[in-house]
């Protein structure tokens, strides 16, 4: 793990590259390690990075059946990989009752040191820029960290929803942006 001491303030985002295909790479081991994207076979993905990068932006103006546009930042600092972020353009019946606008992960070896609140920071900037004045932003009741991120950058709760059986409710925090 790196030094706790790294400076969280010159993170920034930036569109989904090549150029960070290594350290995207190495944090997908993490995120892997910890159970998310079972699914997903990683040389594959190093092969064909470049059209996995062009279907990322497809998102924006061509999202696939069912989904609303939307755009993926990556959260980059000193030329790594730290974490991502994606930014609906507007909000269906699903995503008005439990995804939000917003939804984020910072990899694993990089979590604790505040990437978690620049993340979100620096997304509500995108999300004025796109014309969003109101931005919902949901986490689990189980998610303390994401609770914290949240209230930490506006976000006012508006009501806990209960999904289906086995999984835990959402909380739902509205930030305007004004
Ligand atoms: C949730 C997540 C984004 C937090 O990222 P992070 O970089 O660790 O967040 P920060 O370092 O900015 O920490 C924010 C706050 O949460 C606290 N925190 C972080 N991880 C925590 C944990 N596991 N348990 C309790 N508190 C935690 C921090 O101490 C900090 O608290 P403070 O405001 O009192 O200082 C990260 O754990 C993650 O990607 N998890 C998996 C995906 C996920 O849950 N995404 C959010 C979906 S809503």
């Amino acid at each position: 793990m790196e030094s706790k001491t790294e400076n969280v303030e010159t993170a920034h985002l930036a569109e989904p590259s090549v150029f960070l295909m290594d350290s995207y790479i190495e944090a997908t081991k993490e995120f892997k390690s910890e159970g998310l994207y079972p699914e997903l076979d990683l040389e594959d993905r190093a092969k064909n990075f470049p059209s996995y990068i062009e279907e990322l932006k497809l998102h924006r103006t061509a999202p696939p059946e069912g989904l609303v546009p939307m755009t993926f930042f990556w959260l980059v600092n000193n030329n790594e990989y730290i974490g991502r972020v994606s930014v609906r353009h507007e909000l269906n019946e699903n995503l008005l009752r439990a995804g939000g606008h917003i939804g984020y992960d910072i990899r694993p070896s990089k979590r604790r040191l505040g990437y978690g609140k620049r993340i979100l920071e620096l997304a509500l900037i995108e999300a004025k820029k796109l014309g969003i004045h109101k931005v919902l932003v949901t986490c689990d009741s189980t998610n303390i960290a994401s609770r914290k991120i949240i209230e930490s950058n506006g976000g006012v709760f508006e009501n806990e929803m209960s999904l289906e059986e086995g999984l835990p409710n959402k909380l739902r925090f509205w930030i305007s942006l004004t």
